[in-house]
Order: structure tokens, then C-alpha cells, then sequence
């Protein structure tokens, strides 16, 4: 008996993995973290299947899920949305199942920060603006954040944010990230992204507050920094026409004596 974790992506059906999808088929078990996984996912399970949603169990009940099923013998496919690196509390049940000997398996997804840049049809690092991508949240009742993680200290880089979990402090986060990238930074907030229902709103530090106003809760991603603007970038050197692609694998044709 294994639980398989999968990363069940930021909502659109079609794109949870082939892994994913074939793990949801192959178990008689699946715990799923509430409505942010689509009724097209679990669909996937067998007929047959145990489904329960894990939304309002805390982690003693969901492990006494795992452990009934252990006890049967069965394969359990524990779905949480995106990608499972981040923000999924799956460490914790995993630090359960080391102690109860449950073996396990992880099967990533497709992360929201990702979905939302596909979106917005934007590249998050360009040559000579960005490098980095920072994945962040404020912190929260249930989750502060540690000491060193300050968004001024990110904000410091000039790399561009993909704050999570955050929609409903926009206003401050505008402002203070405006002391750092200016007011005119550009800043997106994508709700939903992938779902049919997605919204995105673009403007800039200054402006988005008024321009989101009261409009999205909860599933909402807010990416900020100068690389959402898309200009103002150099090419990058990898495919400028000067560049030594000699050893590049399978283009040996362009080898010149
Ligand atoms: C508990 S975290 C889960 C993150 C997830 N593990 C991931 O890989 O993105 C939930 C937060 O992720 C972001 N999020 C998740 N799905 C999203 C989506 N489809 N569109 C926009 N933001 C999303 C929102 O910021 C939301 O508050």
C-alpha cells in the first residue's frame, strides 16, 4: 500500500500530469483539498472510490483516513492543488507517515505562480531586468512568517514577486512594495487562473488597489516587478547570431574547422 501525493494544478482538468491522472485511476482511495481540485480531476477516479474531501478534517482525521486504508490494503491518491512544493501541508502529513512506516510517492503539478504567467503570456525573468522569481506570501494567522523572510527584504532584490495567499492585503502590499520598485512598477493579479471563470487585472503599484477594488477573494495570485512591463530587455545571449554554439548537443552541424 502506498499514498500517492499529486499535485492536481492550478484548476484546469487537462492540466494535471499523465502521471497524476493514471495515479487518481490505479487507487481505490482519494483525499482531495476541497473545491480547488475540479470535479474533471476526480472524475478520474474509479467508479468505486472512496472520495473524501479533506477541506474540513484536520490532520489527526486525515491520517486516520491514510491509516484506515492502510489497514485494507489500499492505494490512496492524496490530490492537493498546483504544485506540492509549496503551500500544500504535505510535509507534515509526510513527517506522519514516516512515523506510521506508510511509504509514499510525490507526483508534481503545474503551480499557480505558473498558470498565472501563462496567463498573462509573460516570460518572469528577462535578461538585464529580472533573474529571479521570488514565491512568497504575507504572513497569516495560522502561518507567520519567519523573521528573515520580510517583503522588504525580497523586494530589496528587484526580483519579480509572486505573492500567494496575499489578495486580501493588496493595499498594503501595493504600498510598501512601492517605496522599493516605485509606483509606476507594473504589478498583475490573476484570479482563478486556468479556470473558465479566470480574471486578470493589470496596472501598476499605484494604481491596482482601486483597479481590483473589491472584485476577488481567496484564489489570487499578485505578481509584481519591473519584468511584467516585457521591455526594455536585452536579448538573451543564447540565441544571439555571434554566439559559440559549438558544443551544443545536436547542432554539431553548425561546427565550423
Ligand atoms: C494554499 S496555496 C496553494 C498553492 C499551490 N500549492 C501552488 O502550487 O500554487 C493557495 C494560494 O495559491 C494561489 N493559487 C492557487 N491556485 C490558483 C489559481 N488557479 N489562480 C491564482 N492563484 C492561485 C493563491 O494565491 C491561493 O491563495
Amino acid at each position: 500500500m502506498t499514498v500517492h501525493f499529486i499535485g492536481a494544478g492550478p484548476g484546469a482538468p487537462d492540466l494535471l500530469t499523465l502521471r497524476g491522472r493514471d495515479l487518481i485511476a490505479a487507487c481505490p482511495v482519494c483525499l482531495y483539498a476541497g473545491s480547488l481540485i475540479p470535479e474533471a480531476v476526480l472524475a478520474h477516479c474509479p467508479p468505486d472510490a472512496r472520495r473524501v474531501n479533506t477541506a474540513s478534517l484536520d490532520l489527526d482525521a486525515i491520517v486516520a483516513e491514510i491509516a484506515a486504508a492502510h489497514g485494507a490494503g489500499q492505494d490512496v491518491a492524496r490530490l492537493h492543488s498546483g504544485d506540492l512544493s509549496v503551500w500544500s501541508a504535505m510535509g507534515e502529513q509526510i513527517r506522519r507517515l514516516r512515523a506510521l512506516d506508510i511509504p509514499y510517492t510525490v507526483t508534481p503539478g503545474v503551480p499557480s505562480f505558473a498558470a498565472a504567467a501563462a496567463s498573462l503570456g509573460v516570460e518572469l525573468t528577462l535578461p538585464g531586468v529580472a533573474q529571479s522569481v521570488v514565491l512568497t506570501r504575507t504572513g497569516g494567522r495560522a502561518s507567520p512568517l519567519p523573521d528573515g523572510e520580510r517583503l522588504a527584504t525580497f523586494a530589496a532584490t528587484g526580483a519579480t514577486l509572486a505573492l500567494h495567499l496575499s489578495i486580501h492585503r493588496l493595499a498594503e502590499i501595493a504600498a510598501e512594495l512601492g517605496h522599493h520598485y516605485g509606483r509606476e512598477c507594473p504589478v498583475a493579479v490573476v484570479w482563478r487562473a486556468s479556470w473558465p471563470e479566470e480574471r486578470v487585472v493589470r496596472g501598476t503599484l499605484a494604481s491596482i488597489t482601486a483597479l481590483v477594488g473589491e472584485t476577488m477573494e481567496r484564489t489570487a495570485l499578485i505578481l509584481v516587478g519591473p519584468a511584467l512591463a516585457q521591455e526594455g530587455f536585452e536579448e538573451s545571449r543564447l540565441y544571439a547570431a555571434d554566439y559559440d554554439r559549438r558544443f551544443r548537443a545536436g547542432r554539431l552541424e553548425a561546427v565550423k574547422p
